[in-house]
């Protein structure tokens, strides 16, 4: 598929994401911000008794990258276990993407999946967790 299509396919997603809301209630949520650009992801997630993900749902507002990612993301992590979704790598989620991602809009890219990873740890330490920050180093 040419690079066209790919750009073409984030737009799409960006403006019509899956996954996308929020869960009420959920078993872990986090929410942060590109400090250099003020945008943002939440992702709320309820995980089941073995630890699978049964349902994620991202919510936020930003450049088509960094929604078009999340939204990406959650269908990633959506049926693994917390363990294998914290394992996704930022390679991982550069590959799904699909394009050429410049060093300034790796941030963006990246963005869900530091949100992604702060949930699941903090899920990890406490068992269920529910935190909203509004400045970080985000991805
Ligand atoms: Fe803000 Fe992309 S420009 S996350």
């Amino acid at each position: 598929m040419s690079a066209d299509i790919y750009r073409e396919q984030i737009l799409d997603l960006a403006r019509n994401p899956v996954n996308h809301g929020t869960l009420d209630p959920h078993d872990a949520s986090y929410q942060d911000t590109n400090p250099l650009c003020g945008d943002r992801v939440r992702i709320d997630l309820r995980i089941s008794d073995d630890d699978v993900i049964d349902d994620i749902a991202f919510s936020g507002r930003g450049c088509a990258i960094s929604q078009a990612a999340a939204s990406l993301l959650t269908e990633m992590a959506l049926g693994k276990t917390v363990t294998d979704a914290g394992a996704i790598s930022n390679d991982d989620m550069l590959d799904e993407l699909g394009v050429e991602i410049s060093a300034a809009r790796i941030k963006c890219a990246l963005l869900g999946l530091h949100v992604l990873r702060v949930a699941l740890d903090e899920y990890t330490r406490s068992g269920s967790t529910s935190t909203e920050v509004t400045t970080s180093e985000g991805a």
